[in-house]
């Protein structure tokens, strides 16, 4: 890609001037049709010469043509760009794995031996990479390096040169420490971008090393997660880790994109803190309405809780204007999730009330309008639970969805495993692997019509070291020799079974 990116910058003005005449096209013909009550052969003249406009424009910045194959059959969005991944634990791996899934060549560098922590972390079959690693490490090649040997560094400049994108997720200073600093980077590689996952950006806390929860918790999730009357609570889903890899994953293909224009690499970077509190941003929309009065959707404020200083822990309230909680299902006694997420979306308000058997509800003053329901929001929750309880979660999700009321049934992750719509479209996927055998893995969430991703399973530690030196790096054998004898590539561990031989 390095070699070949320079022409897409014009692509890219091409593409804007080609749209620019179009709708000149669109105008013109408007004009010649006034023209033509005056001179009609004139009319055909000005559409003639637009139509030979976008031609020329588009041969002249060099756009490519479009593609003639069908959709999905003309590679994919990143090929030709290749990342070398020095990223371990999750949040790194995330972002690479993304860009893998879109076609990117992603050269995984691991401490021989020992590899990405996490494939140890967790495991559930004895020897085999764990599902923590498998999971996140799809579709990419692992070459073993000790990026501290004077080899390892030989390796490491040439992948620097190879590559379009260094992306890592080390503690703050590691890499500096490897003596891959930004500079050493750039000048050996001017058109590489570095991007990097810390836990916290320029300021008091950028020396710390940071995990998932240490994110959320100073991201201000974990301060707006939970019930009032109980402690801060994290949550499930890897917002920290998964959601800034996903963060760094924007970007980089944005500083690719600029790099088509401007020649050069730059810094991404993406702090944990950054990327939870993004993702938090109508908390702090909420903090600042704080000043001018009770938030009136959080149903405190029904029963009369007074709010303090900054934006409360709101249960299961909703995040919009729109109120809703999460209500038992039939079977919740002896089902931790047979329970049902329930909006009482206002436009649909009159068919609540006739689902759930009080029809008065509909014009009585009482319950007619939102501002009237705010204050009664427990008592109205309750009285639709009355009615869900008579239904499994599935039942009432047919039946709520026939009258358009917003709802969802609290899915297991077993249901999810299990759930065939997920599969059909790869967001499930089964994966096969050599030392664990059949597992299910979550495929590309981002489904593009012209990218199809295909999820192919992790490499074993070091299983392309071989092939990325000599076809990538084009390393001689000798050299190559040289290099493995050095003990840069081999685990400690083989250099003394060596020594013994
Ligand atoms: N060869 C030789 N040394 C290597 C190596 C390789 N291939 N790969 C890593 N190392 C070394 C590093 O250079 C570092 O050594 P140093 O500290 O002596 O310079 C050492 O391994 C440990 O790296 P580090 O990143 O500090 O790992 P850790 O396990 O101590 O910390 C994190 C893990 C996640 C806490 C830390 O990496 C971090 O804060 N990362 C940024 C935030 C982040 O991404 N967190 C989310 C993780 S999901």
């Amino acid at each position: 890609m390095a070699k070949k990116s320079p022409k897409k910058a014009p692509r890219a003005k091409a593409k804007a001037a080609a749209k620019k005449p179009a709708r000149k096209v669109a105008k013109k013909p408007a004009k010649a049709a006034a023209r033509k009550k005056a001179a009609k052969p004139a009319a055909k003249k000005v559409v003639k010469k637009a139509a030979p406009k976008l031609t020329a424009v588009k041969k002249t910045n060099g756009a490519p043509k479009m593609s003639t194959k069908p959709f999905g059959q003309d590679g994919k969005a990143l090929d030709g760009v290749r990342i070398l991944d020095f990223t371990h634990v999750q949040s790194g791996p995330t972002c690479t794995q993304l860009l893998a899934w879109f076609g990117a060549d992603v050269i995984k560098v691991e401490r021989p031996g020992v590899g990405d922590i996490t494939r140890g972390q967790l495991q559930d079959v004895k020897g085999a990479d764990s599902l923590y690693f498998t999971m996140l490490n799809h579709n990419k090649r692992s070459i073993t390096i000790d990026s501290k040997h004077p080899q390892g560094k030989r390796v490491l400049d040439a992948l620097i040169k190879n590559c379009d994108v260094l992306v890592e997720n080390f503690a703050p200073g590691a890499l500096d420490r490897m003596g891959l600093t930004w500079e050493y980077i750039h000048k050996l590689n001017p058109r590489m971008i570095v991007a990097s996952v810390k836990g916290f950006g320029p300021g008091p806390y950028e020396d710390c090393k940071v995990y998932e929860n240490v994110a959320q918790c100073t991201g201000g999730s974990a301060s707006t997660t939970g019930f009032l009357d109980g402690p801060p609570l994290v949550t499930g889903a890897q917002i920290g880790d998964s959601g800034t890899g996903l963060h760094l994953a924007l970007g980089i293909v944005s500083a690719l994109y600029q790099r088509n224009r401007t020649g050069r690499g730059q810094k991404v970077l993406c702090a944990m803190q950054d990327g939870v509190l993004n993702l938090c941003r109508v908390k702090l929309r909420d903090q600042q309405r704080l000043a001018h009065g009770p938030l009136k959707e959080y149903s405190q404020y029904g029963q009369n809780i007074p709010f303090g200083e900054a934006t409360p822990r709101a249960g299961n309230d909703s995040g919009g204007g729109q109120p809703g909680w999460i209500i038992k299902c039939k079977g919740w006694e002896t089902d931790p999730n047979a329970y049902i997420y329930f909006i009482t979306q206002a436009p649909v308000w009159g068919a609540i009330c006739d689902v759930i058997g009080e029809p008065t509800w509909k014009t009585d003053p009482e319950y007619a309008t939102p501002p009237a329901r705010l204050p009664k929001l427990k008592s109205i929750f309750e009285r639709i639970e009355q009615w869900t309880m008579t239904k499994t979660k599935f039942e009432a999700m047919d039946i709520l969805n026939k009258y358009d009321i917003p709802c969802g049934p609290i899915l297991s992750l077993k249901e999810i495993a299990e759930d065939q719509s997920l599969r059909k479209t790869g967001t499930v996927v089964e994966v096969d692997h050599p030392t664990r055998g059949k597992y299910l893995t979550v495929g590309n969430p981002i489904k593009l019509s012209d990218s199809i991703s295909e999820v192919t399973r992790s490499p074993l530690l070091g299983e392309h070291t071989d092939e990325i030196l000599k076809d990538v790096l084009k390393f001689k054998d000798s050299e190559i020799a040289e290099i493995k004898g050095s003990g840069a590539i081999t685990p400690p561990a083989k250099k003394e079974d060596a020594k013994a031989a």
